[in-house]
């Protein structure tokens, strides 16, 4: 469950989201729509606490994010998974090097980490590129290699940014698939898109923004 109660975020004198409200049930799949600038990321950074509220409260489970004590931040990040339209990948590392990079900080046995390893390459198709680097795959690829990072470890919830942003239709629309696979399995999804065709084709809940507040929040909705 992600809750926000009243939540205000100011920049000095400006406001990027003003008395936001909503409740996101477990499992549930949101699309979080709205021009650049509404503030869809500023929403998705106050959940996994890159952002602290100027006012209001926001819950994750159980957890009340704002008043969190810095040491438990590290837990609530295990719960969250993110992923960025520029992927964000390590270079230097191969893509199951960058699926493990969640599981290193888990205090896992090594013969786990393999294991959860080659799961979650068959999740996002990747089990014949586990020793490739980013650079040698394709952006769709490597945007499959994130998406496997987020949630390789307990991640309960996937906030996704705009993860179709740099994708021609039909890479977008494969990244989609993993994404709905992945709700299936339980995770709950809250994704910020442009993506018109996709918003209308998928009939989910759509939460509009503008200029900083929520105009719309509809189940099985389109993008407008
Ligand atoms: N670090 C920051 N300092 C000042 N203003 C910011 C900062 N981050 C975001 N904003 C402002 O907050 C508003 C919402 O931004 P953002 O959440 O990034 O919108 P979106 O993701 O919908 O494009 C914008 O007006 C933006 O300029
Ligand atoms: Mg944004």
């Amino acid at each position: 469950m992600i809750l926000f109660d009243n939540v205000s975020k100011r920049y000095g004198k400006s406001t990027a989201v003003e008395d936001i409200n909503f409740k996101i049930d477990k499992g549930e799949f949101v699309f979080l729509v709205g021009s650049s600038g509404a503030g869809k990321t500023t929403i998705l950074r106050l959940i996994d606490r890159e952002l602290l509220p100027s006012s209001g409260s926001v819950f994750v489970s159980d957890l009340e994010v704002n008043k969190l004590p810095k040491s438990r931040v590290p837990f609530l990040r295990r719960k969250v998974g993110f992923v960025f339209q520029d992927f964000k990948l390590l270079n230097d590392r191969t893509v199951a090097e960058n699926v493990a990079v969640s599981l290193e900080i888990l205090d896992r046995q090594s013969a786990d980490i393999d294991k959860r390893i080659r799961e979650v390459l068959n999740i996002v198709l990747l089990t014949e590129k586990a020793n490739f680097f980013p650079k040698q795959l394709s952006l769709g690829e490597q945007q499959r290699v994130a998406i496997g990072r987020a949630v390789a470890g307990e991640t309960e919830i996937l906030l996704a940014d705009e993860p179709t942003g740099n994708l021609d239709p039909k890479t977008s629309w494969d990244i989609l698939k993993i994404i709905t696979e992945i709700n299936k399995q339980g995770k709950t999804v809250i994704m910020a898109s442009h993506n018109v065709d996709i918003v209308n084709s998928m009939k989910k809940r759509v939460i509009e923004i503008s200029k900083g507040k929520i105009i719309r929040d509809q189940k099985k909705s389109k993008y407008s």
